[in-house]
């Protein structure tokens, strides 16, 4: 049957891949751990719905539970995914729309449509939808207005600055009138961050060390920090914030392929009380009262060309481990995604 084939009721089973945990990596995970397996789903009870898959979102997030137990042996393993209704016995859900949800890696998806959440796509890729126009943009847009606090004039450290989140956190602090340090692992990164999302600043942390190079951009201190690395990173820059700096923490991937996502130590956190700074840790769930704002900025913003969006792409469901491997050794340049066709 290929998804041409499935009846818009629903009424006929259909087969759909999922990508599964077959053993817990210690450190970094290896292919071989997963496993791609055939399911055959059954026909559509009422209020559910069949969900066609065009693009994975792969996440760091998505690593500390293949450790912790969170994610269960030989079952799917979640993520966020972009698709559309193929099939549907729930009157919320035409065929044809465009969904968000959360029953990630996997090409078909059955739902009863909680957590599934209807995107309208105008003329931009659909993809957008898992990055800047997503939840990877918003958590950027939430952490530096909702929980940063950012305002025109300040200094603003983004690291993982090339990534995903950052990449996007990096630009709207540019476009609020703020002066950008941002930090990668490579040159290529640097360039990209300085020419295309034109930074104030760049530091690749592989050259020198980052609290050396962050004492060079930074003289006079950083107000807020957006921290996607943690450890290190946080330990070099607790000691460059200014009186009353927040340094807002959005992830610390530096730790997540650790036992117990235990990150290196920090040292530096006496500064915090010499500059009454504040350190906040956010999750972009806890802020969506602010989505609708989010969304008319990053539309305006995209549309003309102050803010631009860059994706790694790999292609295929059996090809998300590598996806995986590689975003946790920094080989992507923006959003990572898997595009199924
Ligand atoms: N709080 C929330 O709601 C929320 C939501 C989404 C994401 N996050 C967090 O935001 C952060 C970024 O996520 P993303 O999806 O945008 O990923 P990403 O930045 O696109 O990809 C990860 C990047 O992190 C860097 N990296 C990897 N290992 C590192 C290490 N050991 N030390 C330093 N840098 C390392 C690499 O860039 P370099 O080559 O430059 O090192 C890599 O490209 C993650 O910590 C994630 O957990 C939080």
């Amino acid at each position: 049957l290929t998804f041409d084939q499935i009846a818009p009721d629903g009424s006929q089973p259909a087969k759909a891949r999922e990508l599964h945990l077959i053993e817990r990596p210690d450190g970094m995970p290896t292919p071989s751990q997963f496993n791609v397996v055939e399911r055959e789903l059954p026909p559509l009870e009422h209020g559910q719905i069949l969900i066609r898959n065009r693009f994975l979102s792969i996440d760091p997030a998505m690593r500390p539970p293949l450790s912790n137990g969170l994610t269960p042996l030989n079952s799917p393993i979640m993520s966020l995914a972009i698709g559309e209704i193929v099939a549907s016995r729930n009157t919320r859900f035409p065929v044809g729309q465009k969904v968000v949800h959360r029953e990630g890696l996997r090409d078909l998806a059955l739902s009863d449509g909680t957590h599934v959440d209807i995107v309208s796509v105008e003329d931009e890729p659909l993809h957008w939808h898992l990055g800047a126009l997503g939840f990877t943009g918003f958590t950027a847009y939430a952490g530096l207005f909702d929980v940063a606090r950012i305002k025109p004039g300040e200094t603003v450290f983004v690291s993982a600055a090339a990534g995903a989140v950052g990449s996007v956190a990096a630009q709207i602090a540019r476009l609020t009138g703020c002066r950008v340090i941002g930090s990668a692992g490579s040159a290529d990164k640097c360039a990209w961050l300085r020419d295309k999302a034109r930074l104030d600043q760049v530091v690749n942390y592989n050259e020198q060390p980052l609290r050396k190079s962050l004492k060079e951009a930074a003289p006079s201190g950083i107000d807020v920090y957006f921290d996607n690395v943690g450890g290190s990173h946080l330990d070099a820059t607790l000691p460059r914030m200014r009186m009353h700096g927040r340094v807002a923490i959005c992830g610390m991937i530096s730790a997540y392929n650790n036992k117990g996502a235990l990150s290196e130590g920090v040292t530096t956190l006496a500064t915090m009380m010499y500059n009454r700074i504040t350190m906040r840790a956010f999750i972009w769930q806890d802020h969506v009262t602010i989505w609708p704002q989010f969304l008319q900025a990053m539309r305006q913003w995209l549309a003309n060309g102050d803010l631009v969006t860059e994706e790694t792409i790999y292609h295929g469901l059996e090809k998300a481990p590598d996806a995986l491997i590689a975003l946790l050794s920094g080989k992507n340049l923006g959003k990572m995604l898997i595009q199924l066709d």
